[in-house]
């Protein structure tokens, strides 16, 4: 163990399944960029308190790029040594421009500061990923609903026939969820982005390096102002798997919807086949395989959350290894939600509706509540009314018809406000058009509604 780094004081092997278990250099090396950028403005910072002189400095800048260039080509060799990116690093560092140089470069500073400012420097630049793949999602929805304003359809609730909608406004009421999300990964996005470095390992920076300057060299928005709490802190970690996890709720629910509308007894829509299978025995099937995985894949992302705050509830104070336990489910959080943003994005690029087979499916159930609507016009109680129109299903229920069927004498024997015009309710455009008031399924509202989208992709 003579040379691990921290090998000075001890004198006994490591059992090889500890070094293994311990090891967290197979999935922490994707930071290799964040490292060196950490490292060059440290060294920077060190140089400004007299730790290094010029040349010093200059031949870890260059060997740090050297390292980096390694990375990026693939030619860094990993010894058996290399715990992790950070030991990694510092290793190769000191074999390109010699241990006496390199060696200087950790002074006042530990992996405690250090993987924490990886940390937040790789989520960052990856969030900003994200936020890209998220508009695009969002102009999508926008694109679709504004394309496809005229179809109605009917609405559900309890998965029961409700009342009739715009296809849009449904597109859009999965769309408007995304869009807070894009709102609060800008939010979350400024608690990642604050500076651990220089906070040591949980007491301080002993040589006083200058923490405004790494703030601004490293493009921070906010020093993190407690030494202990900056080693220990892994809240922006969660609250990005929250972020994921609930991402990934609306992004089950609109695949459970389209779920159901693909199924034959519904054929509202047709998955493209980029995104279906075909079933290894029944020829005839195609498969929402691409839906099924984003439901299902909602589960892991909120388990990735679950399972880290279980790991942190209960540490004591600053750094302890359990920390380590942070990658492994972020980075999976992560690939999940960029993976699944982008499958909805095609899944509704390439979606088939039918507007056709959706026609077919309004009926003039849909329209029992403008039925009592009618006569709340005529200034009816509504209690009233929806009980009189509920009368009316009745009637036609037990006539084996619709209630569109029924004559102007069946509603005025119902209710002597009923007149001619009565027939004016069934007509499933009126009925959408009715609907409004701010937030509606009326096309004004709709054509509102992508206004907003629009206008909030825009601000980010
Ligand atoms: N690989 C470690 C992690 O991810 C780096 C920090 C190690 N610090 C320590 N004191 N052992 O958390």
């Amino acid at each position: 163990s003579g040379h691990k780094l921290w090998g000075g004081r001890f004198t006994g092997e490591t059992d090889p399944l500890m070094t293994a278990y311990n090891e967290s250099i197979h999935y922490d090396k994707r930071m290799f960029n964040a490292d060196i950028d950490g490292s060059k403005a440290y060294a920077k910072a060190l140089k400004q308190r007299g730790i290094l002189v010029d040349e010093e400095l200059e031949a870890i800048l260059t060997g740090l790029e050297t390292v980096r260039d390694e990375w990026k080509q693939g030619k860094f060799v990993l010894q058996p040594s290399d715990e992790d990116i950070h030991t990694a690093n510092e290793r190769r560092l000191g074999e390109v421009i010699g241990t006496g140089i390199a060696g200087k470069l950790h002074t006042g500073r530990s992996r405690n500061d250090q993987v924490a400012t990886d940390m937040r420097l790789w989520l960052r630049e990856e969030m900003k990923d994200v936020k890209k793949i998220l508009i695009n999602l969002l102009q999508v929805f926008a694109a679709r609903a504004e394309k496809e304003i005229d179809i109605v359809m009917p609405g559900y609730t309890h998965l029961q026939r409700a009342q009739p909608i715009r296809w849009s406004h449904f597109l859009l009421s999965h769309a408007l969820p995304i869009t807070t999300d894009l709102v609060r990964l800008t939010e979350v996005y400024t608690r990642v982005n604050q500076l651990p470095l220089g906070a040591g390992a949980l007491a301080g920076n002993p040589f006083a390096v200058d923490r405004e300057f790494l703030r601004k060299e490293l493009g921070f928005d906010g020093i993190i102002m407690n030494s202990m709490n900056a080693v220990a802190d892994r809240d922006f970690v969660i609250e990005f798997m929250f972020w994921s996890s609930m991402v990934m709720s609306h992004i089950s629910r609109i695949a459970e919807d389209l779920i159901i509308y693909s199924t034959s007894e519904f054929s509202f829509v047709t998955l493209s086949d980029a995104y279906a299978t075909g079933s290894s025995i029944m020829p005839q099937k195609k498969n929402p395989d691409s839906l099924e995985l984003l439901r299902g894949k909602s589960g892991r992302a909120f388990g990735n959350m679950a399972g880290f705050m279980m790991s942190v509830k209960g540490i004591p104070s600053t750094y302890n290894k359990d920390l380590q336990e942070d990658k492994e489910p972020l980075f999976d959080s992560l690939k999940t939600v960029k993976d699944s943003i982008q499958i909805l994005t095609g899944v509704l690029s390439t979606l088939t509706v039918h507007p056709d087979k959706i026609a077919k499916s309004l009926t003039a159930d849909l329209l029992a509540t403008d039925l009592a609507e009618y006569l709340v016009r005529k200034g009816v109680p509504f209690r009233q009314t929806h009980h009189i129109s509920g009368s009316a299903v009745r009637m036609a229920e037990e006539r084996g018809t619709t209630i569109d069927q029924l004559s102007v004498e069946d509603f005025k024997s119902l209710h002597p406000l009923y007149e001619d015009d009565v027939a004016a309710v069934f007509d499933y455009e009126a009925s959408v058009e009715k609907r409004c008031a701010i937030g509606g399924t009326a096309k004004s509202c709709v054509v509102d509604q992508i206004k907003n989208i629009r206008n909030i992709i825009a601000r980010y």
